[in-house]
């Protein structure tokens, strides 16, 4: 039997994959128009473009750049660049867990197969009449590797008795606002100080992302909470494997 979570789950992705087709099909009309890929200029991706406005709230936000990923130079931030970006503004691996990165790396390896013309093969959606063959997906080698440096420097997540530090009411505050987009973040991450812009960067990507911003009372329990918490990390250091 299907669970509701996954049929709820079947849903979102099967709206999303309808307004993700509106964009790209409209995309793909303003690149075959000369005007419209030289308004692109050189290195243009009106695909990118269209997602950015259609598929605000779904995709991730805008100010991750290829240099700034971790592990300059190596295979997966080659493998992120070449093919995490063709669509959406490149993601940083921080964005999700190591736990949450399979599921979404799974559906965006069915979307790049999809429109790189594996699965509709060479036909309307595929490398034939709407010239979708732009769209590359990895190699089952390259793929796996892709995964793993996603899920290597992927974002720790807050474990339940570093949370236990603060004040029960910021930490409500906190679960409900700060594990929208990803799990809870651990607030060993970052030292107390760090925090207050930290929070300000999260809501600034809420504002992109569409999602209901905190008032500043809640954002002020937020940042209690994450410096109390991170407080209490330092003095409660986590057996290595959970570094
Ligand atoms: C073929 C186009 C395409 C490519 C290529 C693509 N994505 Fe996506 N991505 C999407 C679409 C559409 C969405 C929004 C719907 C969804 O989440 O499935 C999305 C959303 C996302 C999200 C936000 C999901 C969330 O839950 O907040 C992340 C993270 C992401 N992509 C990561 C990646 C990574 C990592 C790669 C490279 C391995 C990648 N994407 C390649 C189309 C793509
Ligand atoms: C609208 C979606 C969204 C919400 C809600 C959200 N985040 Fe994030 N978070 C992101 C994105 C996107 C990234 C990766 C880009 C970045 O680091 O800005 C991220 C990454 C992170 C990281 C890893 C990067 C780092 O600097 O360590 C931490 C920690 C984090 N978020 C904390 C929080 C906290 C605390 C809150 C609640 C105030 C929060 N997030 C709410 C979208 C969100």
């Amino acid at each position: 039997m299907r669970s509701p979570m996954k049929s709820a789950g079947m849903a979102l992705f099967a709206a999303r994959s309808a307004a993700f087709l509106a964009a790209a099909l409209l995309a793909l009309a303003s690149w075959g128009s000369p005007l419209a890929r030289a308004q692109t200029g050189p290195g243009g991706n009106p695909m990118r473009d269209m997602m950015r406005q259609m598929m605000q709230g779904y995709v991730p936000p805008p100010g991750m750049s290829a240099d700034a990923l971790p592990e300059p130079d190596s295979e997966g931030t080659r493998l992120m660049a070449r093919y995490c970006a063709q669509c959406h503004d490149l993601p940083s691996p921080r964005y999700k867990t190591a736990a949450e990165w399979p599921a979404v790396f799974d559906r965006m390896n069915a979307r790049m197969r999809m429109m790189g013309g594996g699965m509709m093969g060479g036909g309307m959606m595929g490398g034939g009449m709407m010239g979708m063959g732009r769209v590359e997906a990895p190699g089952a080698s390259e793929g796996a590797a892709l995964l793993a440096y996603l899920q290597r420097n992927a974002m720790r997540p807050a474990r339940p008795e570093e949370l236990q530090a603060g004040d029960p009411a910021d930490r409500a505050v906190f679960l409900g606002v700060c594990a929208q987009c990803h799990a809870p973040p651990s607030p060993s991450l970052h030292p107390p100080d760090a925090w207050l812009g930290i929070v300000a960067r999260m809501q600034a990507n809420m504002q992109l992302m569409d999602k209901p911003q905190p008032t500043p009372q809640q954002r002020e329990a937020i940042v209690r909470l994450l410096q109390a918490a991170a407080r209490w990390s330092a003095n409660h250091p986590f057996p290595r494997e959970n570094q």
